[in-house]
Protein backbone atom coordinates (compact mmCIF):
# COMPACT_ATOMS: atom_id res chain seq x y z
CA UNK A 1 0.00 0.00 0.00
CA UNK A 2 1.39 3.37 -1.17
CA UNK A 3 2.57 5.58 2.23
CA UNK A 4 -0.02 8.03 1.49
CA UNK A 5 -2.71 5.55 1.52
CA UNK A 6 -1.83 4.28 4.65
CA UNK A 7 -1.88 7.37 5.99
CA UNK A 8 -5.47 7.72 4.58
CA UNK A 9 -6.76 4.36 5.85
CA UNK A 10 -5.08 5.34 9.58
CA UNK A 11 -7.16 8.94 9.70
CA UNK A 12 -10.10 7.02 8.79
CA UNK A 13 -9.68 4.52 11.33
CA UNK A 14 -8.88 7.11 14.18
CA UNK A 15 -11.72 9.23 12.98
CA UNK A 16 -14.78 6.17 12.97
CA UNK A 17 -12.86 5.15 16.58
CA UNK A 18 -13.14 8.89 18.03
CA UNK A 19 -16.64 9.29 18.66
CA UNK A 20 -17.28 5.84 20.56
CA UNK A 21 -15.87 4.71 23.72
CA UNK A 22 -12.59 3.12 22.38
CA UNK A 23 -9.87 0.93 24.23
CA UNK A 24 -7.53 3.62 23.17
CA UNK A 25 -9.45 5.93 25.61
CA UNK A 26 -10.24 4.12 28.31
CA UNK A 27 -7.63 5.02 30.82
CA UNK A 28 -5.73 1.29 31.54
CA UNK A 29 -3.32 0.60 35.05
CA UNK A 30 -1.19 -1.34 33.30
CA UNK A 31 1.46 -0.84 29.84
CA UNK A 32 2.53 -3.35 27.96
CA UNK A 33 6.31 -3.79 29.26
CA UNK A 34 7.86 -5.91 32.72
CA UNK A 35 5.45 -6.91 35.35
CA UNK A 36 1.74 -6.26 34.98
CA UNK A 37 0.28 -4.39 37.97
CA UNK A 38 -2.18 -7.77 38.48
CA UNK A 39 0.82 -9.59 39.32
CA UNK A 40 2.50 -6.85 41.85
CA UNK A 41 -0.12 -6.52 43.81
CA UNK A 42 -0.58 -10.33 44.19
CA UNK A 43 -3.15 -11.63 41.44
CA UNK A 44 -6.43 -13.61 42.15
CA UNK A 45 -6.84 -13.39 45.49
CA UNK A 46 -5.69 -9.44 46.19
CA UNK A 47 -7.85 -8.06 43.71
CA UNK A 48 -10.78 -9.67 45.52
CA UNK A 49 -9.37 -8.42 48.77
CA UNK A 50 -8.98 -4.68 47.41
CA UNK A 51 -12.42 -5.01 45.89
CA UNK A 52 -14.05 -6.60 49.06
CA UNK A 53 -12.65 -3.94 51.07
CA UNK A 54 -13.66 -1.19 48.69
CA UNK A 55 -17.27 -2.24 48.68
CA UNK A 56 -17.14 -2.76 52.51
CA UNK A 57 -16.09 0.60 53.51
CA UNK A 58 -18.44 2.98 50.79
CA UNK A 59 -21.41 0.81 52.56
CA UNK A 60 -20.42 1.62 56.23
CA UNK A 61 -18.54 4.82 56.59
CA UNK A 62 -21.02 7.96 55.91
CA UNK A 63 -17.83 9.69 54.02
CA UNK A 64 -18.82 7.82 50.82
CA UNK A 65 -22.58 8.25 51.31
CA UNK A 66 -22.93 10.33 48.11
CA UNK A 67 -21.28 7.26 45.44
CA UNK A 68 -22.98 4.43 47.89
CA UNK A 69 -26.78 6.18 47.29
CA UNK A 70 -25.46 5.84 43.99
CA UNK A 71 -25.34 1.67 44.29
CA UNK A 72 -28.15 -0.84 44.47
CA UNK A 73 -28.98 -1.58 48.05
CA UNK A 74 -27.22 -5.10 47.64
CA UNK A 75 -23.70 -4.59 46.78
CA UNK A 76 -23.31 -8.06 45.60
CA UNK A 77 -23.33 -7.87 41.70
CA UNK A 78 -21.61 -4.65 41.60
CA UNK A 79 -18.56 -6.42 44.08
CA UNK A 80 -18.55 -8.88 40.99
CA UNK A 81 -18.55 -6.76 38.51
CA UNK A 82 -15.98 -4.55 40.17
CA UNK A 83 -13.22 -7.04 40.71
CA UNK A 84 -14.10 -8.86 36.78
CA UNK A 85 -13.29 -6.20 35.26
CA UNK A 86 -10.64 -4.91 37.69
CA UNK A 87 -8.53 -8.41 36.64
CA UNK A 88 -8.57 -6.96 33.37
CA UNK A 89 -7.55 -3.52 33.64
CA UNK A 90 -4.54 -4.58 35.96
CA UNK A 91 -3.26 -6.79 33.64
CA UNK A 92 -4.57 -10.08 34.34
CA UNK A 93 -7.51 -11.99 32.63
CA UNK A 94 -9.98 -10.36 30.86
CA UNK A 95 -12.97 -12.02 33.00
CA UNK A 96 -15.71 -8.60 32.32
CA UNK A 97 -15.16 -9.00 28.63
CA UNK A 98 -15.59 -12.54 28.18
CA UNK A 99 -18.75 -11.96 30.19
CA UNK A 100 -20.11 -8.83 29.00
CA UNK A 101 -18.30 -8.25 25.89
CA UNK A 102 -16.26 -4.60 25.53
CA UNK A 103 -16.96 -2.62 28.77
CA UNK A 104 -18.15 0.25 27.76
CA UNK A 105 -17.82 2.12 31.15
CA UNK A 106 -18.30 4.97 30.58
CA UNK A 107 -21.50 4.70 29.02
CA UNK A 108 -22.55 2.08 31.51
CA UNK A 109 -21.56 5.23 34.31
CA UNK A 110 -24.38 7.51 32.25
CA UNK A 111 -27.54 6.82 34.28
CA UNK A 112 -25.61 7.76 37.61
CA UNK A 113 -24.80 11.58 38.03
CA UNK A 114 -21.11 11.76 38.32
CA UNK A 115 -19.59 14.87 39.32
CA UNK A 116 -16.36 16.11 41.03
CA UNK A 117 -17.98 15.54 44.42
CA UNK A 118 -18.39 12.08 43.43
CA UNK A 119 -15.40 10.90 41.73
CA UNK A 120 -13.57 12.47 44.91
CA UNK A 121 -15.77 10.04 46.96
CA UNK A 122 -14.86 6.85 44.97
CA UNK A 123 -10.93 7.78 44.84
CA UNK A 124 -11.08 8.42 48.57
CA UNK A 125 -12.19 5.16 49.01
CA UNK A 126 -10.36 3.60 46.90
CA UNK A 127 -7.16 5.08 48.46
CA UNK A 128 -8.33 3.82 51.55
CA UNK A 129 -8.74 0.37 50.68
CA UNK A 130 -5.82 0.10 48.64
CA UNK A 131 -3.61 1.48 52.28
CA UNK A 132 -6.28 -0.95 54.18
CA UNK A 133 -5.00 -4.49 52.27
CA UNK A 134 -1.32 -3.13 52.64
CA UNK A 135 -0.49 -2.72 48.90
CA UNK A 136 3.08 -1.37 48.99
CA UNK A 137 3.64 2.51 49.04
CA UNK A 138 4.86 3.02 45.00
CA UNK A 139 2.71 0.01 43.57
CA UNK A 140 -0.21 2.55 45.40
CA UNK A 141 0.78 6.10 44.12
CA UNK A 142 0.76 4.29 40.60
CA UNK A 143 -2.00 2.96 40.81
CA UNK A 144 -4.20 6.11 42.40
CA UNK A 145 -2.62 7.54 39.80
CA UNK A 146 -4.35 5.40 36.87
CA UNK A 147 -7.05 5.10 38.98
CA UNK A 148 -8.13 8.60 38.84
CA UNK A 149 -8.02 9.24 35.13
CA UNK A 150 -10.63 6.27 34.97
CA UNK A 151 -12.63 7.91 37.41
CA UNK A 152 -12.27 11.46 36.10
CA UNK A 153 -13.38 10.07 33.05
CA UNK A 154 -16.71 8.71 33.75
CA UNK A 155 -17.40 12.21 35.29
CA UNK A 156 -20.70 13.50 33.13
CA UNK A 157 -21.85 16.61 35.00
CA UNK A 158 -19.43 19.12 33.83
CA UNK A 159 -20.41 22.00 36.26
CA UNK A 160 -20.53 20.27 40.10
C1 LIG B 1 -16.07 8.19 39.41
C2 LIG B 1 -16.87 7.71 40.34
C3 LIG B 1 -17.68 6.44 40.17
C4 LIG B 1 -18.96 6.28 40.57
C5 LIG B 1 -19.80 7.30 41.31
C6 LIG B 1 -19.36 4.94 40.18
C7 LIG B 1 -20.61 4.39 40.40
C8 LIG B 1 -21.04 3.21 39.88
C9 LIG B 1 -22.39 2.70 40.01
C10 LIG B 1 -23.52 3.40 40.74
C11 LIG B 1 -22.44 1.51 39.37
C12 LIG B 1 -23.66 0.57 39.21
C13 LIG B 1 -23.53 -0.56 40.21
C14 LIG B 1 -24.50 -1.68 39.98
O1 LIG B 1 -25.38 -1.59 39.11
O2 LIG B 1 -24.35 -2.70 40.67
C15 LIG B 1 -21.12 1.27 38.82
C16 LIG B 1 -20.79 0.16 38.10
C17 LIG B 1 -19.52 -0.14 37.73
N1 LIG B 1 -18.39 0.61 37.95
FE1 LIG B 1 -18.36 2.46 38.74
N2 LIG B 1 -18.32 4.33 39.56
C18 LIG B 1 -17.26 5.20 39.53
C19 LIG B 1 -16.01 4.95 39.03
C20 LIG B 1 -15.59 3.73 38.56
C21 LIG B 1 -14.24 3.42 38.20
C22 LIG B 1 -13.05 4.39 38.32
C23 LIG B 1 -14.22 2.11 37.78
C24 LIG B 1 -13.10 1.27 37.30
C25 LIG B 1 -11.83 1.47 37.61
C26 LIG B 1 -15.60 1.63 37.86
C27 LIG B 1 -16.01 0.37 37.51
C28 LIG B 1 -17.31 -0.06 37.47
C29 LIG B 1 -17.75 -1.31 36.89
C30 LIG B 1 -16.88 -2.36 36.22
C31 LIG B 1 -19.13 -1.37 37.05
C32 LIG B 1 -20.09 -2.47 36.56
C33 LIG B 1 -20.62 -2.06 35.19
C34 LIG B 1 -21.72 -2.98 34.70
O3 LIG B 1 -21.41 -3.97 34.04
O4 LIG B 1 -22.90 -2.71 34.98
N3 LIG B 1 -16.37 2.63 38.35
N4 LIG B 1 -20.29 2.31 39.15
Amino acid sequence: MPRCTRLTFFNKLVESCSSHETAARMPQATQNAGPSHYDLIGREVAVRKLVDRFYELMDEDPDFYAVRKLHPPELDGSREKLFMFLSGWLGGPQLYVEAFGHPRLRARHLPFAIGIAERDQWMACMVRAMQDVGIEESLRKQLAQAFFQTADFMRNQQNR
